[in-house]
Formats: structure tokens, sequence, C-alpha cells
């Protein structure tokens, strides 16, 4: 198939790339490299530079596409609760924009980045897909109003969609030659790597008073390669089944912020200075996926199965990589 990659310069969006190149698809990208960068798109894979709702970009991304797999979007939980607008004009109306242009060339076919954050606060764990979903952010009721328009216009027979919901994706390419560059760097695993290698003072963990082992929250982390495999797989099962469906992508593994924090300094053999700071608003003490629903449908099956593993894949990238990718052009 031709697939476009709307996001394809981003973390998970440039994983998703090899994975389809490896697996023989052509692929083209449209990003605006507003938080993506070009060298993370390989030379031979053509790059739209564009927005997500530019008509313009979307003639020339769509050309000839049989799907798209829609990663394009922001994704900061804290931002999006000081600037719900920004978050709902691009992940729901600039995703309904790519989606008119889809309809309205015949290309039917949409798999979608969700997250575990559409779910809300867990009302049991591990969460499956009926888990209800009742987001508590801007950011998890934008994802959660995109997948709700996906299911719309495949009850009115107009695409066929899956929506992926993502648990922590972590981890880099195992090659070393992609990785995770967001500016700025939210999440834990290369938080905690930076503070390892000295590039930043120290690791503020968000609390150690939660009703877990250690007081410190859990999460499921899964490799970014088993990520971007299971949207090969789900690209092979778009055509078969409900016009819509949802699957939850995570490791069916809980790992304790203080856990993460071991297997750094384990993978690494340094020290990560940290301190404790006070509970984050909105954090649930515990969020694991249950993941049957992939494997049974989609034979997802992750390959990393390991927490130091993933970590060893995100240390080699940000050794090798102090700047990143470097500029964004
Ligand atoms: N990283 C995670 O742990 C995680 C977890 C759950 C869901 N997700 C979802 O996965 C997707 C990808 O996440 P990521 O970590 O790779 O983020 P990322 O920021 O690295 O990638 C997103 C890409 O989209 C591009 N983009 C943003 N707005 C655009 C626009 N208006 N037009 C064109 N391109 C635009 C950016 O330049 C960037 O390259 C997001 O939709 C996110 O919500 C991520």
């Amino acid at each position: 198939m031709k697939v476009l990659v709307t996001g394809g310069a981003g973390y998970i969006g440039s994983h998703a790339v090899r994975e389809l190149q490896a697996a023989g698809h052509g692929v083209t990208v449209l990003d605006d490299l507003s938080k993506g960068f070009r060298a993370a798109v390989p030379s031979d894979v053509p790059l739209v530079a564009g927005d997500l709702a530019d008509p313009g970009a979307l003639d020339r991304a769509l050309e000839g596409a049989d799907a798209v797999m829609h990663f394009a979007g922001l994704l900061s939980v804290a931002e999006s609760v000081s600037q719900p607008t920004t978050y709902y004009r691009t992940n729901v109306a600039k995703g309904l924009a790519l989606l008119e242009a889809m309809i309205a060339r015949g290309v039917r076919r949409m798999i979608f980045s969700s997250t575990c954050a559409s779910y809300g606060m867990p009302v049991r764990v591990p969460m499956d897909e009926a888990h209800p979903q009742d987001p508590i952010n801007p950011y998890g009721a934008s994802k959660r109003a995109y997948e709700r328009l996906l299911l719309d216009h495949a009850r009115a027979g107009l695409v066929q969609a899956v929506a992926l919901r993502y648990f922590n994706a972590a981890g880099c390419h195992p090659d070393g030659s992609l990785g995770e560059d967001h500016r700025p760097e939210e999440h834990l695993i290369p938080l905690a790597i930076d503070a390892a290698l000295g590039r930043r003072p120290g690791l503020t963990i968000h609390g150690d008073d939660y009703d877990t082992a250690d007081g410190t929250c859990i999460r499921d982390y899964i490799h970014v390669q088993d990520l971007a495999k299971a949207h090969v797989l789900a690209l092979g099962a778009l055509d078969h089944g409900e016009p819509f469906r949802a699957f939850n992508l995570g490791s069916e593994h809980g790992h304790s912020v203080r856990e993460v924090v071991l297997s750094v300094e384990r993978v690494s053999g340094r020290a990560v200075p940290a301190t404790v700071g006070p509970r984050r608003p909105g954090d649930p003490p515990r969020l694991v996926a249950s993941a049957v629903r992939a494997r049974e449908a989609l034979g997802f099956r992750p390959a990393f199965t390991e927490l130091d593993g993933i970590v060893e894949t995100a240390l080699r990238w940000r050794r090798d990589h102090p700047e990143g990718y470097g500029s964004r052009g």
C-alpha cells in the first residue's frame, strides 16, 4: 500500500515510517516540522513540509495514497490545560480537515494515534478498551473527540478506521538512528537518563505517597518500535472487521517511577540524582494496559519485554546524540 504518515518527522511517526518501509509499503510524510525533524525522515521518503489543514499540502501528500497513519498532533498534558484552544484546533479541527480531504479523494483507511489519556482516571486496572472514556484534561479530551468523530464517519460508511491507544511510548530505534527529541522533554525515561548523564541537575519525582508498593506512580512503558510494528499489523487488519475499532497498545506491565530510576542507574552505571516534589494534579497512581484485544485481533507481541532493554535503547540514542537531531530543517 501507499501510506501517508502525518507527523512522520516526529518520535513515533518516524519509527512507523521505518517499519512501513521494512514491510514493503510506499510512504509519504506530511509534517510541518513544528516539533519534528527533517533528519528523522529517510532521504528516499517524500516529505511534504506543511500544515495538516493546508489544502495544498494535503493535495500533494494524499496523491496516490491508499491509507493514512495520523500521528501529527500536540501531546503535552500540561500545555493542553493552559492552551485548550490550540489543542482542540490541532488535534480535532485540523484532524477533521485531513479526514475531509481523505474522503474527498476516496482514501478510506485511517489509523489514528490515540492515547490512554482518553480514559481519564482509571476505575479498574489493567484497563481494557471497554473502560469508560472520561478524560480529565484537554489533551485526552481532544483525542477522545477525534475518536468519536472517526466512529461517526465509519458508521456512515465513509472510512474504515482504527484508533490505537498508546500507553507510555519509550525507547529509541535499536540501531541508534532514530530517537526521542521532544523539546522540552517531559517523559520520564529521557529525563532520568539526562540526570544520569549530568545534563540536567537532577530528576524530580512527582509524589512518593501514592498507594503503590514504593509510593511512586506506576506506568506501562511500551517500546516505540513495538508500537510502530503494531501500526503495520493494524494496516493489514483494516479491511476486515468493524469499520471503527480501538486497541490498547501497552506492555501490560507496570513500573513505578523508582523502578525506572533504578533501571536507568543499572543500565548507565551512573547515579540518578532525584528529589521528591509534590504530586501533579490529575496523576493517577497506576495506569497499566490490557492489550488482550490487540494480541488476539492483530497478533501484537511486543519484542521488548524488559524495562532495562527499553532503557538501553534510549540511553544509546541520548549518549550518541547529545543535541538530539540538531536543527529541525
Ligand atoms: N509519546 C507518547 O508517549 C504518546 C502516547 C500516547 C499517544 N501519543 C500520540 O502519538 C502521536 C505522536 O506522538 P510523538 O511522541 O511522536 O510526538 P511528536 O511531537 O514527536 O510528533 C508529532 C509530529 O506531528 C507534527 N505536527 C504537529 N502539528 C502538526 C500540524 N498542524 N501539521 C503537520 N504536522 C504537525 C510535529 O512536527 C511532529 O513531527 C501524537 O498524536 C500523540 O498524541 C504519543
